[in-house]
Parts: structure tokens; sequence; C-alpha cells
């Protein structure tokens, strides 16, 4: 396949919550077709070309409880936890990477330092503990085998450095939930109901949107992830459809395959998806195909909004698609291991490590712990190397 140019980024450039190591675009006037239809016009828009006006219920419509009770069929199973409690909410929110007591592992090892942790400042040493979550994940676990945990919109995928790199995201204890959610800067977003709706039309004052926040813990498989499609769906059309890996794979870029996969999902969006999904005219999904790439199951819808990454696309290329007739879709894939996206032997989302170690030592501590902790390990780790090294 002939190479294709990826259009400037903008260096000013935001982070887009489904930051799969793309960044967005910039806004400005511009002509673009508006809504669902095909009309013309001039506005101040977004020059992504994603959608610009759309309402909460629209954005409401790809938490995971509006879509999974009508594709779970075709999806992953799934356990979908709410209400959640306020003190968890507050838990997700405080500043600090720990886990709640009771959480971990029965390992003696592991058990936290009741009197360290005891302070007269009740706010910043707070202990959380959520005995009844802790069993409905314990129950999930035993249910599943393993869990990937999301919450309404978004994995704490970022945080996938904190488990072992061969099974990313797998957790086999409620604190290795917790963790993979504190750690994580993309979850953020669905805790913040101003960054939820964000660049949504108010909503007329019958119409009163309330959000609430889920804690979903779907059935764990090992992924690959060379058989991860993103799916673009404008105007009721499936326009584009491109990997969601950015690594370069051999056997993506043959002919044969690309049709195969082309063909597969279109199949599968045309007879599963596009009859079922009547909310709207404009989303984006994610497949896993099977290893025999014909069929395909539903890891998450988006809405088509300049947060979702386009991946190898850009909302302007999307937005000429849109008027390409009946063509059928555009398949791209990462084409040559010097591609611009293509990792080159960097891991994703590195910006939000920390050391495991640091992970694990900030068990049940507050910061003022835990920094001290820190420091008289490092010291201790300096010193050890001075003695290797006589
Ligand atoms: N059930 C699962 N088991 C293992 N890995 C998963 C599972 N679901 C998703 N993943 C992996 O996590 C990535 C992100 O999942 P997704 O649900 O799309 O979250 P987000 O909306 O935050 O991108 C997927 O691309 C896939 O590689
Ligand atoms: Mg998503």
């Amino acid at each position: 396949m002939a190479g294709f140019e990826r259009s400037p980024r903008s260096p000013e450039a935001v982070p887009t919550v489904d930051a799969d190591g793309t960044q967005p675009e910039i806004w400005g006037w511009c002509i673009q077709g508006i809504g669902q239809g095909s009309n013309v016009g001039i506005s101040f828009v977004s020059s992504t070309m994603a959608l610009t006006s759309f309402s909460k219920s629209y954005i409401l419509d790809f938490q995971f409880s509006s879509w999974y009770p009508k594709f779970r069929h075709i999806s992953i199973k799934s356990t979908i936890i709410k209400p959640l409690t306020q003190d968890f909410c507050n838990y997700l929110n405080a500043d600090g990477i720990f886990v709640p007591k009771g959480s971990e592992p029965e390992s003696p090892g592991l058990e936290n330092d009741d009197e360290e942790a005891e302070s007269d400042d009740e706010d910043e040493n707070k202990q959380y503990s959520f005995p009844e979550l802790d069993a409905k994940v314990r129950e999930c676990i035993a249910e599943y085998g393993a869990v990937f945990p999301k919450l309404n919109f978004s994995s704490p995928k970022d945080a996938n450095w904190i488990l072992p790199a061969s099974a990313p995201l797998k957790c086999t204890s409620p604190a290795d939930v917790y963790m993979l959610l504190k750690s994580s800067d993309f979850i953020n977003h669905d805790l913040d109901p101003e960054l939820v709706f964000e660049g949504c039309e108010e909503s007329p004052s019958w119409e009163r949107e309330t959000y609430e926040l889920e804690l979903v813990l779907r059935k764990w498989y090992y992924m690959e992830r060379n058989r991860e499609m993103r799916c673009f769906v404008r105007n009721n059309q499936l326009i584009a459809i491109c990997q969601r890996d950015n690594n370069y794979y051999d056997f993506l870029n043959e002919d044969e395959t690309k049709k195969q996969i082309s063909t597969a999902i279109e199949e599968f969006w045309g007879s599963k998806i596009k009859p079922v999904w009547t909310s709207s005219n404009d989303y984006i999904f994610d497949v896993l195909l099977t290893r025999d790439l014909r069929r395909a199951h539903i890891v998450d819808f988006n809405p088509f909004v300049t947060r979702t990454d386009p991946l190898l696309f850009t909302y302007k290329e999307l937005q000429a698609l849109m008027v390409r007739s009946q063509e059928g879709p555009v398949f791209r894939v990462i084409d040559s291991r010097s591609h611009p996206t293509a990792n080159v032997n960097s891991p994703a989302n590195q910006h939000n490590m920390v050391p495991y170690e640091a992970l694990t030592m900030s068990s049940g501590r507050n910061i003022q712990d835990f920094s001290g902790l820190w420091e008289q390990s490092i010291v201790e780790s300096m010193n050890s190397n001075d003695d290797g090294d006589r």
C-alpha cells in the first residue's frame, strides 16, 4: 500500500482522553458539514471536523452501562458496579497512590502498620476501606478468573505498567483494581462531570442529564493488539477503519489480509451494529477480530468528538471520506517500521510511570510517610550498591 501523509499536528495540542500516542488538532474558522446532514455552513468549529455540536445525552450514550446491555452478546463479559459510595469517589479523587485497607490479597507481609498511619491530620491520613466493594470485586474475579477495570468511559490503560507487561491491566485482587485506577491520569476524565460534558450544548431544563460514576469489571483476556481495530461511522456510513495499536505488523500489510479484515468488519457492522445503534449517526467503535479474522467482538464505543483519538486518520481526513459515496471504508495500517506513529521500543504512556517499588511502598501510606520511606530506601540502595562495587 502506498504511504500516506499525516497532517501536521499542533504543538500546543492538549491530550485527548484516548491518547494512544497522537495528539489532537487545533481550533479555528472553517467551512464544514454540520451535524448529521450534508449541509455546509460557516461557523466557529474545530478544524478537526469532529462533531462540534452535541448534547449531553449524545455523550451519555457512550458510557458503558448505556451500550453494553444491547451489545453484550457480541462483547466481552462484564459486570457494572453502581452506585458507588461517595467515600469511594472521594478515595479516587484523593491525592496520592495508596490502596484501601483490606483490599490486598491475603498476605501477612502486606499488612499496613496502623499505628504508623495514624495521625492528627485526618484528611491527609484518612484510611479508606470498602469491604462491600471488595467483596463484589472478589466475586467477579472468582467468576471471570481475572478482570480488566474501567469506569464509565475510560480504562486506566496509562497505568498498565504497574502490573506485569505480559498481562496488561490484569487484576486478580481488589487492590490491583484500585491501584490501577489511582495510578491513572486517563480516568480523571470520568471522575469530573465537567470534563465528561465538556463541549456539550446546554440541555433544556426538562432534560436534566444525570451522571453517575460506575465501575466496570470485564473478563480479562490476553488481547492480541494486532487484531484490534478502530472503526469510524459518520452519517451512518462506515467510512474508515485502522489498526488500534501503534506497532508495525507485517501480516496487516498483506493485501489479502486487509481485504479480509475490511470485509469482516463491514459485514459485522452492517448486520450487528448498524441496526442496533440507533441513537446517533456518528460514532467510533473498537473491535477485536477473531483469530481467523472473520468475526469480531466489540471492545468499546466512543463519541465522534475530538477527545476520541482518530489514530491513523485526522478528523479532517475523516470529514473528506464522509462525502465519498458508497465506496466502502478506507482501511489504514502502519505501513512501515519508520512510520511516524510506529512505536520505537518505547512503552506507551511512559509519561505516567513511576517505579514499581514506589507504588508497592506506598500501599496504605500517606504521602509524607511514603516520601520518608522512599528517601530511606534510596539511601539504603545507594549504600548497598557501594558495597557491591567494592
Ligand atoms: N477485557 C479486556 N481484557 C484485557 N485487555 C483489555 C480488555 N478490554 C480492553 N483491553 C485492552 O485495553 C485497551 C483499552 O480498552 P478500552 O475499553 O477501549 O478503554 P479506553 O476506552 O480507555 O481506551 C484495549 O485496546 C485493549 O487492548
Ligand atoms: Mg474507549
